[in-house]
């Protein structure tokens, strides 16, 4: 199965109930953590690089990384560009090879936005690639040492279910991300999710919706956000914070400490973790599995394949494998 796009894979959340996990690459040893997360948890994950992280890698280096980790597992990825600022940044994805970018244009009026995100989705789709847009501006967005300041969800900014409408019919993109009280980083308070609002965007415009700024929403806001039709979610803080606390304590335990392997897997073992748990929390945890697979599988025990580049835990199959490995078997009888 390997890539998808945004489309195929929130097509199959919507009809199945679940969201699907949408986590930041801000460097290379985050891929393959990130990917091993989604297989032991048998779930599709979306693997995004946010144009304000740009500063933390060469693009064009880590882009195509992440597109060939992702082709060689089975599970389904999508490789999505996170807030795109600009066309010019949208097509850098594209040519990079990207299933999916999001254009952000919610900082503009709507008339500029949507016509903005038109012209995006225009190229996009004329290539396969999906396409987020944003309506209503979730906010809070910061990076670094900045990202430490807590935010609270601005209510002028939330999404009006008429723009919401307007935005899809006019856009025609494949999700569109709201802004119903969630914000990016920390969380000033509780975050109080406008559920309300949520059924109604959904009822009107019945496009799968993002709800950006996972990090500090609870397990029973997930759920019900889930539940009310919010099909992608986007973390990232979270597990940025579990892994600095894990080098952290590494180090106080460890002061004689020189490996840097050693911090950077306690590091990647601490968002590895963070990300089964979340994978579960969204209800993707299991989607690959033979009964609920969105990928043409099997499972283990029907198949018997064993192929190294597998791992164990994981329990589906590639269509293409499996016919390659009974041809194979079929050929070696008849020699
Ligand atoms: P958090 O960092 O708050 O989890 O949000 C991530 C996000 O929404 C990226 O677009």
């Amino acid at each position: 199965m390997s890539l998808i796009t945004l489309k195929d894979l929130l097509s199959h959340a919507r009809e199945n109930k679940y969201a699907v996990g949408a986590f930041n690459i801000t460097n290379l040893d985050l891929i393959d953590t990130l990917i091993d997360a989604a297989i032991e948890e048998n779930s599709p994950i979306i693997l995004q690089i946010a144009e304000v992280h740009f500063k933390y890698l060469n693009f064009e280096e880590i882009g195509p990384a992440i597109i060939n980790a992702a082709k060689k597992v089975r599970i389904p990825i999508c490789v999505h560009l996170d807030h795109g600022q600009s066309f010019q940044t949208v097509m850098r994805a594209i040519r990079a090879g990207f299933t999916s970018v999001m254009f952000d244009g919610s900082h503009h009026p709507i008339e500029e936005n949507i016509r903005q995100t038109k012209e995006v989705v225009n190229a996009a789709h004329s290539v396969g690639v999906s396409v987020e847009g944003e309506i209503g501006a979730v906010g809070g967005e910061a990076i670094g040492e900045q990202a430490a300041t807590a935010h609270a969800a601005e209510k002028s900014l939330f999404t009006k279910v008429e723009e919401a409408i307007r935005f899809k019919e006019e856009t025609n993109t494949d999700a569109m991300a709201i802004a119903i009280g969630n914000v990016h980083g920390l969380y000033k308070g509780e975050p109080d999710l406008d559920f309300d609002r949520l059924i109604q965007i959904r009822d009107a415009t019945k496009v799968p919706l993002v709800l950006h700024g996972g990090s500090g929403i609870s397990d029973q806001d997930f759920k019900k956000a889930v539940s009310l039709g919010i099909n992608k979610i986007n973390f990232y803080t979270g597990m940025s914070q579990k892994a600095v606390i894990s080098v952290k304590e590494y180090l106080d335990k460890t002061p004689g400490a020189i490996s840097y392997p050693d911090l950077v897997g306690k590091a990647m073992q601490s968002v590895k973790e963070t990300v089964r748990d979340r994978l579960r929390v969204f209800g993707s945890s299991g989607m690959c599995t033979a009964e609920k697979s969105i990928c043409i599988s099997c499972d283990e025990e029907s198949c018997q394949l064993e192929d190294p580049r597998f791992k164990p835990e994981s329990k589906t199959v590639l269509y293409s494998d499996l016919v390659e490995r009974i041809s194979k078997e079929v050929l070696d009888q008849l020699k």
